[in-house]
């Protein structure tokens, strides 16, 4: 059985740069942790507490020391309240999501109402909504957009950065028939466009696509929609021994993916898997 590795995959830019961020303040710091996990990779987290990196769920459990802002951001409310508390911040947003934050507070000083495409629930579109005011509109997909009456407004419109171009094009192409003015920014960023895009090349190639990276990663989520969409039987596993040989019956060609999220070693413990069974 052959393993096709994705032309890109796995860690990005803004991971790796959080990565080092907190690797360089923690051999000089005492308390260190991160707001939340610092990517969404278990695997990675394991090994950052290792290293004597906490992770905390709120402001209110880091009593002294640093605290560390995740890749995909935060609100401005809750850096307020770690500077208040007295901690140091160590802010590692990526900076293609303070990016969206920019154009969000922009857009609202501008007289816009904003709408983020992304996941309510999500960290990182709770940061952008807190840097539009707390007044930005949500939408997941067109299906909600249509159910908005935009006549008259005057909307500006960005996105969660792990989002799917096409379903932001559809969005803004539905809002630019119905409201008054349409401001887009295209606020996915390249890492993630990229991935998307070798992933959609490689899977209609392959008998089966393995997708590599955190259960709670966005970005990881999208790929495996996207390789379900090409109609290829698609898995996600975080790990190596998630795989089970069932899934690759028959199989000749596997195809191999991973998220921005998801170390270089994680993905050549899977690949080495799958060319063992
Ligand atoms: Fe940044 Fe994009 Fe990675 S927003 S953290 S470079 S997926």
């Amino acid at each position: 059985m052959k393993v096709v590795v994705a032309e890109r995959a796995g860690m990005c830019f803004g991971v790796n740069r959080a990565l080092e961020m907190v690797e360089s303040v923690s051999s000089n710091s005492f308390a260190v942790a991160t707001l939340g996990p610092l990517i969404h990779n278990p695997q990675v987290v394991k090994q950052l507490e290792e290293c004597g990196v906490s992770m905390v769920s709120d402001v209110s459990e880091q009593h002294s020391g640093t605290l560390v802002i995740p890749s995909h951001g935060t609100t401005q409310e809750t850096i307020n309240r770690a500077v208040d508390a007295g901690l140091e911040v160590l802010n590692a947003t990526c900076p293609f999501v303070a990016n969206v934050h920019e154009k969000a507070a922009n857009l609202i000083a501008e007289g816009y109402e904003v709408v983020v495409v992304g996941d309510p629930g999500h960290t990182e579109v709770k940061g952008i909504v807190s840097a539009a005011g707390n007044s930005a509109l949500i939408v997941r997909n067109l299906e909600d957009t249509c159910e908005i009456d935009w006549s008259g407004k005057r909307v500006g419109l960005v996105s969660q950065t792990t989002q799917k171009p096409e379903s932001f094009g559809a969005i803004a192409g539905y809002i630019a028939s119905q409201a008054r003015e349409l401001l887009a920014y295209n606020t996915i960023c390249y890492s993630t466009q990229e991935r998307q895009r070798a992933a959609r090349a490689l899977a209609p190639e392959v008998d089966v696509m393995i997708v590599v990276g955190g259960r709670n990663s966005a970005n990881t989520n999208r790929l495996s929609e996207i390789c379900s969409e090409a109609q290829v039987p698609t898995y996600h596993v975080e790990v190596a021994s998630d795989i089970s040989p069932d899934w690759l019956v028959g199989a000749e060609v596997v195809g191999l993916t991973a998220g921005a999220s998801t170390p270089e070693w994680v993905i050549q413990e899977v690949k080495s898997r799958l060319e063992a069974l």
